[in-house]
């Protein structure tokens, strides 16, 4: 069983008329596996390192054609061995072997010190210097294809890597090695005699319309032909190649602003229209291609229990659409953490229970690998997926596509938007299954349609809430409460907070508060409460007038018909109403900003916070 445990960002490029210019691109979209660091090398011209965050130095100077030449390899770093500085960035060069890495070698310790011994020198602290050092040492006796697959061989057997090697003795040339880690894309151009290779299929957007998978297990030499050499080193045969045809619907749009946090945020109108898309007319009802095939459909009808697997965000996503798949569908539905699930015993019966994955990446490795776990108990797995082409979705037997274009911002916003009108289309497409009247079923469409506009109207009250983020940005910790959906919604907007800001925030289904939490509250504890006027209005609201008896401060995020007036220690956000299930909808948009604006405030990049990375493929 593998398991994926590593992060990190690779490109390269073989017989190109500039290939610094494709890889510096490439790190760009390769920046939500790392950014701990960046590099370029190029064969005939040496490399470029620079620290965290510096991208930009590194762009430019490829700009002013600081490297030259045809054939190059480069790295987006997430830290794992020594920290994040220039000096550990990649690539990393032995004489004349130059390497990208992306994994961990479990052995690289013993092999430093014999290397060490052997008179080696070393200028980083990564596991994966060692490896460049180990292949020089075999090439001074050894073709590059043989060094390179010797070196393998002395790597623990618990080592997991994705590496890239170029060899100045051998232009246009770079071979490609993978064992229990990410996946290494490639695509060869056979008019232009190019070949791409990248971890992520969107590096090829605008070069190449298909691509192939470099097997587990396998090592490849590319050359100005494309493939040159394989070799399996697990010692079965060489797998076939699958091509893929790739997604064009899923392009980066232009930055219009200075965070894309921002950008992701203020569309949230068009997101949810483009998540809706033609799937919810009054006329059709739900229409879902994706999961309407007569054998998914056959599935479908035998389900009684829904399990929705998510991680951070989407784990919020999965719980509301837990809550509304037995609310409008009643049927039973529950979220999990993968991360927990991998490890628990789970009792489910196959034949009733289907799986839904949530992810926006469709990377991520908790959810991936609890994927590949029950898929071997025979259960239904769909999924609510945003980048296509991914692990995720090619694990599913069917599933939902976001449609809302990519998410840059390491904090998710447009995606949970996204995500939650995804699944409540299939809540109410399981609805229509299960004897949800079409008048019912028509009136939570129109309040659907209706959203968009409600969404938009929010961001009237921007300067507001920007004024309330910097007041209190200073505070050190923040309670964050709901309850029923909006408990969930509390947890989104703490962790919204907590990632970008750092500023401390807890959330709590308000209720809960009086068993312990209330002890927090004082003068400069203040609280964030998501109390919409809906079914559970009066009994937050009780949660809040305990909270003020202690001296507690609150902000509210609720409706103009719930008629709550600001005082000195109560500050009221109103907001559109509609349905309950669909509140979250609207009512995670102040917490989105809020957070935003408390970060600018603090003086931080929302876009990258520190120790994350947009896809995390590390288990
Ligand atoms: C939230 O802002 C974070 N980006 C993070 O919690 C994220 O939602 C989580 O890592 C899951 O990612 P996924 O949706 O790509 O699977």
């Amino acid at each position: 069983m593998l398991s994926f445990l590593h992060m990190c960002g690779i490109s390269g490029i073989i017989n190109a008329k500039h290939a610094a210019d494709f890889l510096s691109g490439a790190l760009d979209l390769l920046s939500t596996r790392g950014y701990d660091g960046y590099g370029i090398a190029v064969q005939g011209s040496g490399s470029i390192k620079v620290g965290p965050k510096d991208l930009k130095t590194l762009q430019e100077k490829v700009a002013q054609n600081q490297l030259t030449g045809v054939t190059g390899i480069a790295h987006n770093r997430w830290a794992t061995h020594g920290i994040a500085s220039q000096q550990n960035a990649h690539p990393h060069q032995s004489g004349p072997i130059t390497v990208v890495h992306n994994g961990d070698l479990d052995n690289y310790q013993e092999l430093k010190k014999e290397l060490i011994d052997l008179g080696y020198t070393f200028s980083s602290e990564t596991d994966s210097e060692v490896f460049a050092v180990l292949v020089d040492y075999y090439r001074k006796e050894l073709p590059f294809f043989e060094a390179v697959e010797k070196a393998i061989l002395r790597l623990g057997i618990t080592s997991r890597f994705a590496f890239l090697v170029m060899d100045e003795t051998t232009p246009n040339t770079i071979i490609v090695a993978r064992r229990g880690s990410n996946p290494i894309l490639w695509s060869h151009d056979e008019h232009t005699g190019i070949t791409y290779l990248a971890s992520q299929s969107s590096v090829f957007h605008g070069y190449v319309q298909t691509y192939q998978e470099v097997p587990e297990g396998h090592m490849i030499q590319f050359g100005i032909n494309g493939v040159e050499q394989t070799k399996n080193f697990t010692g079965e045969m060489v797998q076939e190649f699958k091509t893929r045809v790739l997604d064009t619907s899923h392009q980066v749009s232009e930055k219009t602003g200075k965070h894309w946090m921002y950008q992701e945020m203020k569309s949230a109108g068009d997101t949810i229209r483009n998540a809706i898309g033609r799937r919810a007319t009054l006329d059709q009802g739900i229409v879902l291609g994706g999961i309407e095939k007569p054998e998914i459909q056959e599935r479908l009808k035998k389900i009684n229990r829904f399990i929705i697997a998510g991680c951070g965000t989407s784990y919020h996503a999965a719980q509301i659409i837990a809550m509304t798949i037995e609310e409008v569908a009643g049927i039973q539905a529950s979220a999990i953490i993968a991360s927990e699930y991998i490890y628990r015993t789970t009792v489910f019966d196959p034949e009733t229970t289907a799986l839904i994955c949530i992810s926006q990446s469709g990377e991520t490795a908790d959810v991936v690998r609890l994927m590949t776990e029950w898929k071997t108990r025979g259960i239904l797995m769909l999924g609510i997926v945003n980048v296509p082409d991914t692990q995720i979705p090619r694990l599913t037997d069917a599933g939902i596509y976001c449609n809302i274009g990519p998410e840059i911002a390491v904090a998710s916003t447009k995606a949970f938007l996204g995500q939650v009108v995804c699944g409540n289309l299939f809540a109410l497409w399981m609805g229509q299954q299960r004897g949800l009247s079409v008048a019912k079923r028509n009136e939570y469409i129109q309040e659907l349609l209706d959203l968009p506009a409600k969404a938009d109207l929010i961001f009237e009250q921007e300067s507001e809430i920007k004024n309330l983020a910097e007041k209190f940005s200073q505070v050190k910790n923040f309670l964050y409460l709901g309850r029923k959906y909006h408990a969930i919604v509390a947890a989104e907007g703490a962790l919204k907070l907590k990632e970008i800001s750092y500023i401390h925030a807890e959330a709590y289904p308000s209720g809960e508060m009086k068993h312990g939490t209330i002890a927090l509250i004082d003068e400069q504890f203040p609280t964030l409460v998501i109390a919409p006027n809906d079914s559970v209005f009066k009994a937050t609201m009780n949660n809040v007038a305990e909270i003020r008896a202690r001296k507690g401060r609150v902000i509210i995020i609720s409706n103009p018909d719930s008629e709550l007036v600001s005082s000195d220690d109560q500050i009221v956000i109103t907001i559109p109403k509609t349905s309950e299930f669909l509140s979250p909808l609207l009512t995670v948009i102040p917490t989105q900003l809020f957070a935003y604006y408390a970060t600018l405030a603090l003086g931080y990049d929302p876009d990258c916070p520190r120790n994350l990375a947009k896809s995390v493929t590390v288990e």
